[in-house]
């Protein structure tokens, strides 16, 4: 960590790189394969709750420690540990995984990126899916592998799997247990991209630097609108829209669409259809 002013949690099951607005956040369990546990989950759940308020993360990174992005849940302690307990208890653990790896991600207040280095294996679907963003290595290996063993992709990664898979490649990978690569990922677009593992990083880091560069209001309540969208009816969907404009109008520090307009309009300065509007606003220096 770069800046140790303000105190992240983790630092042992997860870890958390400042560089220059993003926040690289590993799963660090690598002798496990990033395997998670209950403690990983934890750790993950407050990691992120306080990257949400730390100005030196503008946009999240979530990877592995090691060779591996995550080898999904741990069969040992997030499972056979867990025969024993009571239902409550049970819940409570499996409730923790629930909010990182779906409802925290998919819902985080600014823009995120899973970079899938290795190996990527059921309930690691969860997150990957989760995220903004996708961008793999090409030699990486996914594998919905939950049939091989006998039981089924639950903890909601079936959910995860039908929002972003054809129901032919979905259920393909799901009834044979069959493992892909990162290529095969891209194809299919279970991730947006697929690059050379030497150039994972650098192509990470310039799609996160292209993300930092855009009105942060702006993306903040684009990729909240197109998640609740989905849910809801054409005329709710319109009137949600409508409403979520008026209050990025009032609520956006730059005030993007006034300068935009003046920039095309008034000063002739600027073609929304060869790029980005001169944003006039300095987002702070270290995010
Ligand atoms: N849960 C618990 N421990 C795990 C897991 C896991 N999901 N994945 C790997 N590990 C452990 C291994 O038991 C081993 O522990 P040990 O050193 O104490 O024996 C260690 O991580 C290293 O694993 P290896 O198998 O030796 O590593 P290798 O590089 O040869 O293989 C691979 C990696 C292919 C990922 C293999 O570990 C594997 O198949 N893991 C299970 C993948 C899987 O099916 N995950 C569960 C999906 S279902 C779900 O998430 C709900």
């Amino acid at each position: 960590m770069s800046d140790s002013d303000t105190h992240i949690p983790g630092g042992k099951l997860v870890l958390v790189e400042f560089d220059e607005g993003i926040a690289w956040v590993s799963m660090n369990r690598p002798e496990k394969r990033n395997a998670m546990n209950p403690a990983l989950n934890s750790e993950m759940l407050a990691v992120l709750d306080a990257l949400e308020v730390d100005d030196r993360c503008g946009v999240v990174v979530l990877t592995g420690s090691g060779d591996s992005y995550s080898a999904g849940m741990d069969l040992k302690e997030f499972f056979r540990e867990s025969d024993s307990l009571a239902p409550e208890a049970w819940h409570q653990i499996s409730r923790v995984a629930q909010t990182w790896q779906v409802t925290r991600l998919r819902h985080y207040p600014k823009p995120t990126i899973a970079m899938v280095n290795g190996w990527c294996f059921g309930g690691a679907f969860n997150s990957l899916v989760a995220c903004d963003l996708a961008i793999a290595a090409e030699e990486a290996i996914f594998g919905l592998s939950e049939v091989n063993w006998g039981i089924i992709p639950a903890g909601n990664v079936l959910k995860s799997v039908a929002e972003v898979m054809t129901t032919r490649d979905g259920l393909y990978y799901t009834l044979t247990g069959e493992t892909f690569d990162g290529r095969k990922a891209a194809d299919m677009k279970l991730v947006n991209i697929a690059v050379p593992k030497a150039e994972l990083r650098e192509r990470t880091r310039a799609l996160a630097k292209t993300l930092l560069s855009k009105n942060r209001a702006a993306v903040r309540a684009a990729k909240h609108a197109f998640r609740r969208v989905e849910a809801l009816s054409w005329d709710d969907s319109e009137d949600y829209l409508a409403a979520k404009l008026d209050q990025l109008r009032l609520t956006d520090p730059e005030g993007g669409r006034n300068e935009g307009m003046r920039q095309f309009l008034d000063a002739k300065t600027y073609r929304p259809g060869l790029g980005g509007y001169q944003r006039t606003h300095k987002d702070s220096d270290k995010a």
